[in-house]
């Protein structure tokens, strides 16, 4: 079948993107469903800092790719081995397709399946090639196995989570990604306990899910930390009990005095070494420092391993939230439903295929949170 995609061409074009337009809409064929494919209406894709990053190209990845890894939408085919989905079911994308099989997958840890990145890095579906074609039959690659800023998408039924109708579909595309990995970060990697004290590092999309999460969690002191004063004005209304300035140089002597020593967790979810050092120079002795950003390949960043052992410190790293996208999409959708997860409020846009680029100008500049494509709008 034909659709639209928003294919990228080539990385690093330099800012603002407005002007040299990285991403071109373009018209594509869907090769028809394998088995254990469905093709998927998309009604909102999120627009998330990762995406940035492989624009930018501080995360490199093979070309020409149609991006998209955040969304919602609903079924219009099913592959002929599936039993369990029918056409006109609501869904949730999820980047991180799991084989099923392997270690990781055996011990309930898909969303770091030992097969899946092999798929991803080719950007071919986990059973193997891509369903998308340019003109003349060119391959266009998947990006994580879905590329759901296109209007019409052909994926493997793993990288779908079943939800109800109870949310619009365009705002549940923020649960594919932004709170999977934000609030995935507090419940499950973090695993914060009531009453325990946070700091968060990054207040972006996936930092203010965070940032929900730990109020979710029940922990009491929680302070939000970003370099944008206006970031820090949203935290003020989602949660935070404290905001500070990360440039600030008193910034570590500020939290120790107010949490008498340093917080129980601290969570780096900006994607920047500074912030994973501030985070880790905030926690107490026997604290936990957790770290979801994703900073230019091959950044590193520096800790005193004396520091690390005598103060007993653990450093976690978080792939999307440490979640199992089937059991926390709909948990985290009923803790949205009971009111105690109000994400949509980080929704601040939502946009036409006339805007993509622009788009991720404003998500570079902070001047949008989460901005949602909208194909068929
Ligand atoms: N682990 C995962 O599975 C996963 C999933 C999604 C996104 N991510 C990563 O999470 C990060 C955040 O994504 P997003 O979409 O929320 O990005 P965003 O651009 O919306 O937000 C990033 C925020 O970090 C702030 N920041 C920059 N430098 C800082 C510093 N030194 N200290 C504190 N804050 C600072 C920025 O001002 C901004 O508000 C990115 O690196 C993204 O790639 C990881
Ligand atoms: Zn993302
Ligand atoms: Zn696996």
């Amino acid at each position: 079948m034909q659709a639209k995609a928003v294919i990228l061409r080539e990385l690093a074009r330099p800012a603002p993107y407005a002007e040299s337009k990285p991403l071109s809409v373009e018209d594509v064929t869907l090769l028809p469903p394998a088995p254990t494919d469905l093709v998927v209406k998309v009604i909102g894709g999120g627009l998330c800092h990762s995406d940035l990053s492989i624009i930018n190209g501080s995360r490199g990845t093979p070309l020409p790719m149609a991006l998209g890894h955040e969304g919602a939408g609903e079924v219009v085919e099913v592959g002929s081995a599936i039993m369990d989905i029918k056409v006109g079911d609501p869904l949730v994308f999820q980047f991180s397709v799991s084989c099923g099989r392997c270690r990781n997958c055996q011990s309930g840890r898909p969303q770091i399946c030992e097969e899946a990145p092999k798929a991803r890095a080719k950007g071919e579906l986990i059973s193997g090639g891509s369903r998308i074609r340019g003109d003349g039959g060119e391959v266009i690659r998947h990006h994580a196995g879905l590329s759901c800023f296109s209007n019409y998408v052909v994926v493997n039924r793993g990288s779908v989570v079943k939800i109800d109708d109870s949310i619009s579909m365009d705002d549940a595309a923020i649960f594919g990604c932004a709170v999977m990995t934000g609030v995935g970060a507090m419940l499950n990697t973090a695993n914060i306990r009531p009453g325990q004290s946070v700091a968060v590092f990054g207040l972006g999309g996936v930092g203010l899910c965070g940032l929900l999460g730990a109020r979710a969690a029940g922990a009491g002191t929680i302070i939000a930390c970003d370099v944008d004063d206006r970031k820090l004005a949203k935290a003020k209304g989602m949660g935070a009990t404290h905001t500070f300035n990360a440039a600030d140089p008193e910034l570590k002597t500020k939290v120790m005095d107010l949490t008498g020593g340093g917080v129980d967790v601290a969570v780096e979810l900006a994607g920047v070494v500074k912030a994973m050092e501030a985070a880790y120079s905030v926690a107490v002795r026997g604290g936990r420092v957790v770290t979801a950003g994703l900073p230019p390949t091959g950044a590193k960043f520096a800790f005193e391993q004396g520091d690390l052992v005598s103060n007993e410190k653990s450093i976690l790293g978080s792939y999307m939230g440490s979640c199992v996208p089937v059991r926390d999409i709909p948990r985290f959708l009923a803790m949205y439903r009971a009111g105690a997860l109000p994400v949509d409020g980080l929704i601040d846009r939502k946009i036409g295929y006339d805007e993509i680029n622009e788009g991720f100008d404003r998500l570079a500049s902070g001047d949008a949170l989460r901005q949602i494509l909208v194909p068929h709008g």
